[in-house]
């Protein structure tokens, strides 16, 4: 399951060079079990088949006002009608002025001007022709209607130039159709979120870690986006992209997180503990490799800063601190040792996972995790992708965030 399964967009292709890359677009949404219909206007046939476009989306694809089989049931109403988002991607210049003006004459155009649902608008041209005065006004002109405008990519364009007009990545357009038919429960809020592993140097070339890739909280730091809030992500090393919308800031080691997360602090209405920061690093750290030979090494080590415990203390002096959650990764007396940690940390909600399984454990794209808060409510999360479970969390905290209040 996804947020987008069985989810119905209308899909709306105009004549832009452009037009083949969201053939892409309806694979990756079907495999999050969206349901698709594709509109395309007469120069998006010059560019795409709809052939194509009816074999990938898995339904016809109307081309025409007048064109349709049944007139009877005035397609452009009917496909108005029956869509959660609308989406024009690529959207040329040519089609985002007439949205702008409210024309109805073709079937895309058509539906927009009947459609009362959100619409998600991706333009792709030429980039002296989005730059131009004309289209720039258009599409604050449909801003203003309420519609969303996703920035087009900079870079080199089919014709040569170089610029903004690219249409953006798949990965953008993404989190725009999630926010989209995300709740907004977190809009207005800042949150802080820390992910992945840090890592500890004895010597130029080693390091203390941990497997932690990080798939978590920039999960969190994704959906927190989604559903309407400021995002700052500090992150230990990982291999994953940046969700799009968020700060991302990079550390190395827990000195280097604790230094960021406490000049972020002030700007935090929620801070989330996600990642997995040593507890322990080396006591000395060695100015040059350390050559094999012996037959055993020693290794003194010295604890780190604990920044959890750190931002406790800090909310108990402090009635409007940050909303304060941590994660407790156990692979034992997960419960007893959440509910310790819980009470020890003061926090306002302890978000505890088994890290033995192989579904829950580092690396996994999935996690089943017991949220327990402050007022001792335990919430067990069934088996879901992390992404999902990031949305539960983020419930969660929108009620403890209600509460305070
Ligand atoms: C090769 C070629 C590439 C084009 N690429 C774009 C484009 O990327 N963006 C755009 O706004 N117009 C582009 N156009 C112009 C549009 O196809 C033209 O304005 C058309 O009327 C758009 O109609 P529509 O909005 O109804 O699809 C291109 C035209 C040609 C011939």
């Amino acid at each position: 399951m996804s947020l987008l399964t069985d989810k119905k967009i209308l899909l709306g292709i105009t004549g832009s060079i452009a037009a083949y890359k969201v053939a892409d677009w309806v694979r990756a949404l079907r495999r999050e079990g969206c349901r698709i219909t594709v509109v395309m206007t007469e120069a998006a046939c010059r560019f795409i088949s709809p052939l194509t476009m009816a074999a990938l989306s898995g339904n016809p694809v109307h081309t025409g006002m007048f064109a349709a089989e049944a007139p009877e049931t005035i397609p452009h109403i009917n496909l108005a009608r029956e869509h959660d988002l609308l989406v024009i991607a690529p959207a040329s210049a040519q089609t985002i002025a007439r949205l702008a003006h409210g024309l109805a004459d073709n079937l895309l155009a058509t539906i927009a001007l009947a459609s009362s649902g959100p619409v998600l608008v991706c333009p792709a041209m030429n980039s002296v022709m989005f730059q131009h005065p004309a289209t720039q006004a258009n599409l604050a002109t449909i801003r203003s209607y309420g519609y969303g405008v996703l920035e087009p990519d900079c870079g080199e364009m089919a014709c040569g130039e170089e610029g903004p007009g690219r249409l953006t990545d798949w990965e953008n357009a993404r989190q725009a159709i999630l926010t989209a038919f995300a709740p907004q429960n977190l809009a207005g809020e800042h949150v802080l979120i820390t992910a992945g592993p840090t890592r500890e140097p004895f010597d130029p070339a080693r390091f203390l870690s941990n497997p932690s890739t990080g798939k978590m909280g920039y999960a969190l730091a994704a959906t927190a986006g989604q559903q309407g809030a400021t995002v700052t992500l500090i992150s230990g090393p990982t291999a994953l992209a940046v969700p799009p919308g968020v700060r991302c800031i990079q550390v190395t080691s827990a000195a280097e997180m604790q230094a960021a997360v406490m000049a972020c602090l002030d700007a935090a209405t929620i801070v989330v503990k996600a990642a997995a920061v040593s507890d322990y690093r080396p006591a000395e750290t060695q100015p040059h490799k350390i050559k094999k030979g012996q037959a055993a090494l020693s290794l003194p080590l010295i604890a780190n800063p604990d920044i959890l415990k750190e931002l406790g203390e800090r909310r108990r002096k402090s009635p409007n601190f940050p909303l304060l959650v941590g994660f407790a990764a156990e692979s034992r007396d997960h419960l007893k040792e959440g509910a310790r940690k819980l009470k020890e940390k003061n926090l306002d909600l302890i978000v505890i996972n088994d890290i033995g399984g192989t579904e829950t454990g580092f690396g996994a794209d999935t996690n089943r995790v017991t949220l327990l808060d402050r007022n001792g409510t335990q919430e067990d999360v069934p088996l879901l992708s992390k992404e999902e479970t990031a949305h539960r969390i983020w419930d969660t905290v929108a009620r403890l965030m209600a509460d305070n209040r």
